[in-house]
Formats: structure tokens, C-alpha cells, sequence
């Protein structure tokens, strides 16, 4: 196989798989911690054959339309929203994502938010820190059960779907709402479907974000959705920042409108040190951070390697988005 260009837009994360890449093909690679500038980007996708990218390279038309040598962008992650694929379609591209070996890590830490958030764990210690605990007394610290809870899950994919696993051994009720209805699951998990969204928002105790950012799922929670919920009711999102109007929750949680809210996403991102949401006592916010686990990580890398080098050999890639694109070549 003839050795093409590569450009890969983070070093830092992944050095196994570019290594693995660099066996094959002639890897450049972005050394700083932050994204590659918009330029540099789009006249690497103007001399390359593949690209290797996280979420924040924006893969849109303007960079597609300065490209003829680009086959393939492999993004190190399951979501594919900083890329359009329609346009990469059109343009020949193919696109590929890294499911089916993130899912239990995203899994794992979105219990981990769940009970961060309803125990204050994380408050707890953020007040140890400042110096707040004098005395043995637990009344400010009283937390919300989450065994035997309702659990409101929106988009049953597998990561939906691993949450549902663990839920299922806290004893919770699961309602969920997803574009297609997992009839096995239901009878495997005890899972009930609800036709529309606003019964999660209504039933659940916790409501868990787990579908992907698209058109349609934009601002997807905003103040009627977030209206639905008691004021007792949590809400999780670990899936991107622009499925919940930042305004809106704010208002709902400084409001009592809802109990609280645990973020790995923001909007944007990262999130700035004087947003209002930081605030607020009963908001936990991460950086992102579901899927890194260090050995997800690396498959991850693995991963979105492996597509690349099957993209270019012409065989058929662990996971292609559009395999259409290869017929506009
Ligand atoms: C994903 O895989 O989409 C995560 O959000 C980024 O690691």
C-alpha cells in the first residue's frame, strides 16, 4: 500500500495509535494541547489523504470545498456533530466515529454524576475545601435516593442503553424515549418506552440525556421541557452541550423549578468561569470527561486509526458513518 499523508490533530492523547498510523502512512501530528488554527486545519485537509480528529475540528464545507486529496476524517469519538456529513458525503469523504468502546465508561460516570449530584458528594467536598465543616451535622447535606428512583432516559443507544444495565442493579424504574423502540431491551431490562418526551421530562426523577446533537436535538430542553420536571427532579447530560438551553436551566434550578443538574457538557464549552450556572450549589459540572477513562481512551485512538487505515486500503472500515461516500469518488 503506497504511504499517504495523515495529519493528526492532537499528539498528546492518543501516541499508541499514531504511532500505529505512522507504520503505515507519513503522520504529521498537532503538538499543542489545543485544537489546530481554522487555516492550518483546512490546508492540512488540502494536502491530506486522511485526517484523525477530536470534537472540536469543525469539518463543514468551507474546509471540505478547499480539498480534492481528502478520503477520510476519523474522529476520535462517538459524536460527530463538528462534522457535516452531508457535505463530506458529497465530497467524497467518508466519516467514521468510535462506537462500541466507550459506552460503559460514559456508562460508569454518568452514575457517578447521578449520585454526585443527588448525595451532594461533590458539594460535600467543595465545602470541606472552603472550610465550611465545623461540626458533625448532616441536615445541610441531606441527599435524594437513587435506588428505587425513576430514571428518564432519552436515546436508548448503547450508551443509553449501559445506563440502563446499572439502573436496572439500583433497582430503578426505567422509562425511556428513543427514536426506535427496543422491544428487547424492555423485556431484558424492564425497560418502559414512552411515545413522547415530555413523559420523561413529567415521570422521571432523573432525566439522562443520552442521544447525539443533531438539527433536530438542538436546545431539545428548554423551559417547557425543563417546566415538565418536578422540583424535585435531576437532570444529567453527558451528551453535548447544545441539547439543554443553558439560560433556561439556570433559571429552572435557581428557581426550584428542579432540584439540580449534573453536566460533563456545557454550552459553551468550556464553560466560562462567570457563567451564572457556576453559581449554583446543587449544578455539578464536569470537563467532558465521560468517555476518558484511559484504556477508552486508547481505544478510542485504536479505533479511529484502524478506520483510517481501512478508509485508505479500500476495506471496510470498523465504523463508517457514510460508506455512500466512496461511490462519489
Ligand atoms: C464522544 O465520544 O462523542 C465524546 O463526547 C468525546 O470524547
Amino acid at each position: 500500500m503506497a504511504r499517504e499523508k495523515i495529519f493528526v490533530t492532537r499528539e498528546h492523547i492518543i501516541p499508541e495509535a499514531i504511532a500505529y498510523l505512522a507504520e503505515h502512512h507519513d503522520v504529521e501530528v498537532w503538538k499543542e494541547r489545543s485544537a489546530p488554527p481554522r487555516d492550518l486545519l483546512i490546508k492540512k485537509a488540502s494536502e491530506c489523504a486522511g485526517m484523525l480528529t477530536e470534537i472540536t475540528d469543525v469539518i463543514d464545507k468551507e474546509l471540505l470545498d478547499q480539498t480534492s486529496t481528502l478520503r477520510v476524517v476519523a474522529n476520535r469519538a462517538v459524536g460527530m456533530d463538528n462534522i457535516d456529513i452531508l457535505e463530506a458525503t458529497s465530497h467524497g469523504v467518508m466519516v467514521a466515529n468510535t462506537p462500541g468502546v466507550l459506552h460503559e465508561s460514559c456508562a460508569d460516570f454518568t452514575f457517578g454524576l447521578m449520585l454526585s449530584l443527588a448525595r451532594n458528594i461533590t458539594y460535600g467536598d467543595r465545602q470541606i475545601r472552603a472550610g465550611a465543616w465545623k461540626v458533625f451535622d448532616q441536615i445541610p447535606y441531606l441527599g435524594t435516593d437513587v435506588y428505587e428512583a425513576t430514571l428518564g432516559i432519552i436515546g436508548m443507544g448503547l450508551i443509553g442503553t449501559a445506563v440502563a444495565r446499572r439502573a436496572k442493579a439500583f433497582n430503578m424504574k426505567i422509562v425511556y424515549y428513543s427514536r426506535t423502540r427496543k422491544p428487547e431491551l424492555e423485556e431484558s431490562l424492564g425497560l418502559e418506552w414512552r411515545p413522547e418526551m415530555d413523559s420523561i421530562f413529567r415521570e422521571a426523577d432523573y432525566v439522562s440525556l443520552h442521544m447525539p446533537l443533531t438539527a433536530d436535538t438542538e436546545y431539545v430542553v428548554g423551559p417547557r421541557e425543563l417546566g415538565l420536571m418536578k422540583p424535585t427532579s435531576f437532570l444529567i447530560n453527558t451528551t453535548r452541550g447544545r441539547t439543554v438551553d443553558p439560560k433556561a436551566l439556570y433559571e429552572a434550578v435557581s428557581g426550584g423549578g428542579i432540584a439540580g443538574a449534573a453536566l460533563d457538557v456545557t454550552d459553551p464549552e468550556p464553560i466560562g468561569i462567570d457563567d451564572p450556572l457556576l453559581t449554583l450549589p446543587n449544578v455539578l459540572i464536569s470537563p467532558h470527561i465521560a468517555s476518558a477513562s484511559s484504556a477508552t481512551v486508547r481505544k478510542m485512538g485504536q479505533m479511529a486509526a484502524a478506520n483510517i487505515l481501512a478508509a485508505l486500503e479500500g476495506q471496510t472500515m470498523p465504523s463508517c458513518v457514510n460508506p455512500e461516500a466512496a461511490n462519489q469518488r
